[in-house]
């Protein structure tokens, strides 16, 4: 007897409980139709399921069914051609004890060829979905994280240095990533890891001291100070001493100078003022401001425990860690005893480990400071911290701009806040030209100008290059946050039309009809599955694409049918699959750190 025929003549018996969906593995939020489809056919011929769930596939043709297995890689296992294995799959499944079950879920199987085709129970599946996305408001998606800790470091501008738009990309990805692990269930803590200690402080108290005058200081802060930055570097080119008084002052600063210190402050605290207000419009929050300077007491400690490790060497007077031949050393401590940035870098490190126990450690820093964090890694490897393979560079591209009336000019620093500034005004009057009727104009505004920056910084794999272009942004009916904040507030609107013309929508009477949605529904299915990834390979933009393609698929529904008809039943049924779009898009966008809107 064949292998194959032996197992599937011994199914009966190996059914210990009956298969209700139901009950396999944890709840999900959504169905789990693959995991589901696998435990059955895993049952019917003894192969793993998890390798069945692996090969199965979405026929290009419904006709072919919503799902299909092909068997050639059941060959040797069950010791018979793909055919015949096909064939038998479907014999059994309608000959074995699975009869009353998988009438709930499985419909039809059906052997073609080497594939089995499935089909899923229309009605059963769309109630299920529905529900789950409507009722259950996406409860269940929290078991992924539980009990686990992600620390994200992200945004973490310089102090006197104007917040630029570089640091906008790491401010918006390491805020759509708290978003997505914090949903996930994940205890979550952000840190902004502030520029606001190193030699640069050594050269702007100079130059303050020289130059400054604190009524244009308190003016524009950062403005002020930066070109004061500039004016040093200008001057030193000539007169080399300037360099020397910025070192000496950088350290009586790491030593605790009383001047050096209040200077200092001043500068931090007026920047950071600014870098609040922009946080602010952006809707960014940090548990934690913990710059560099947080960690400046305890780099002795740190050095010291380096040291002991065994790892260190002098070279030249400096302190340096070797890291082989394809990384040059990493730099623990000048000749004149500065500490540098990866000093800083190692204590925040081993710091941030201690307390918080981290599971993940996610640094959200553009690409040019790769080698950076391949020396950080390399160290604390080295200093066998075993938790350092859970720490991860998640870096991204670069950001220009399309037209000449923001480019960067040498020297000419793009401010995020007039980029904001200049796309809320733009949003303004658009919204203004499409629908001048609306309420709370300038909270959509700002809404939607704020909402393209970011949908603009996100629709996109992280590490490509980003082009600003500000004919892009903001078009209704391209790929930006406001077509999809527009697909949202339609749906609200379908929804009061609805009510207007019947009563107030019955979600769970809904659910009953519409098989006609199925596609569009198995569409929603693939949420949960889309935000896991995403936070598996730290990919907003696998979010964005999903939402694009789902506000897409239900835009052309909409077009090609009429949502609200004079039959009460069809009506109620689209607009409850419409509801549950309009909420997968809403809970979309918030991951990505974009508002939805109710109306515009
Ligand atoms: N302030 C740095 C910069 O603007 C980014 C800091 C990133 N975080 C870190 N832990 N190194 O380049």
């Amino acid at each position: 007897m064949c292998k194959l025929t032996e197992i599937l003549n011994s199914v009966n018996f190996c059914l210990e409980k009956p298969l209700n969906p139901k009950n396999i593995g944890k709840r999900d939020m959504k169905v789990n139709f693959k995991r589901n489809i696998a435990e059955t056919i895993s049952l019917l011929t003894k192969i793993e399921k998890e390798k069945i769930e692996s090969l199965i596939e979405i026929p290009p043709n419904p006709e072919l069914g919503d799902y299909a297995i092909p068997c050639f890689q059941f060959a040797r296992e069950l010791r018979a051609n793909p055919v015949e294995i096909a064939k038998n799959i479907e014999d059994s499944f309608y000959s074995s004890s699975l009869e009353n079950e998988r009438a709930k879920v499985i419909q039809k199987v059906e052997a073609k060829g080497p594939y089995i085709n499935i089909f899923l129970n229309r009605e059963i599946s769309i109630n299920d979905i529905l529900k789950n996305l409507i009722v259950h408001n996406f409860s269940g998606m929290e078991k992924y994280g539980k009990g686990k800790t992600v620390v994200i470091d992200y945004s973490s501008p310089n102090i006197a240095k104007p917040f630029g738009i570089g640091h906008l990309r790491s401010t918006v990805i390491g805020n759509s990533l708290k978003k997505i692990f914090n949903f996930l269930g994940y205890n979550v803590i952000g840190i902004n890891h502030l520029g606001d200690w190193g030699t640069q402080f050594g050269k702007l108290i100079t130059a303050y001291k020289k130059w400054g005058d604190e009524k244009e200081l308190d003016n524009e802060p950062v403005k002020y100070l930066y070109s004061l930055y500039v004016k040093f570097h200008k001057e030193a080119e000539q007169d080399p001493e300037l360099e020397e008084e910025a070192r000496r002052w950088f350290a009586k600063l790491e030593k605790g100078d009383p001047e050096a210190i209040s200077l200092w402050e001043k500068f931090c605290k007026l920047s950071l003022g600014e870098f609040k207000r922009i946080y602010k419009r952006l809707n960014v929050e940090f548990e934690y401001y913990m710059g560099e300077s947080f960690y400046s007491p305890m780099l002795d400690q740190t050095i010291e425990e380096i040291v002991k490790s065994g790892i260190t060497k002098i070279s030249e007077g400096a302190l340096i860690v070797p890291l082989g031949d394809d990384i040059p050393p990493a730099l623990l401590r000048k000749k004149d005893g500065s500490t540098l940035y990866i000093t800083r870098d190692l204590a925040a490190a081993i710091y941030r480990y201690n307390r918080f126990k981290f599971d993940l450690m996610l640094y959200v820093v553009g690409s040019p400071q790769a080698l950076h964090f391949k020396q950080l890694f390399k160290v604390l490897d080295k200093m066998s911290k075993k938790w350092v393979k859970n720490c991860h560079h998640v870096p991204f591209g670069h950001i220009s701009f399309e037209n000449e009336s923001m480019s960067t000019r040498k020297g000419n620093i793009i401010l995020l806040e007039d980029v904001i500034n200049r796309a809320v005004d733009l949003a303004r009057k658009t919204i203004e030209e499409k629908n001048p009727e609306i309420a709370e104009k300038d909270k959509v505004a700002e809404a939607v100008g704020i909402g393209a920056i970011i949908f603009n910084d996100l629709k996109n794999s992280r590490i490509k290059d980003i082009v600003f272009d500000w004919n892009e942004i903001l078009n209704f009916n391209g790929e930006t946050g406001v077509y999809l904040q527009y697909t949202h507030a339609r749906i609200t609107s379908l929804m009061k039309k609805f009510e207007a013309k019947y009563e107030k929508i019955k979600f769970e009477e809904g659910l009953k009809y519409g098989q006609e949605l199925f596609p569009f529904v198995m569409k929603l299915n693939d949420f949960e599955d889309v935000v896991l990834k995403s936070s598996e390979n730290f990919e907003p933009s696998i979010i964005s694409r999903y939402l694009l393609d789902l506000a897409s698929e239900f835009n052309s529904y909409y077009n090609r049918y009429r949502f609200i008809t004079e039959d009460y039943k069809q009506s109620l049924s689209k607009i409850v699959a419409a509801s549950a779009v309009k909420s997968v898009i809403k809970k979309g966008l918030n991951l990505l750190g974009i508002e939805a809107i109710e109306e515009m």
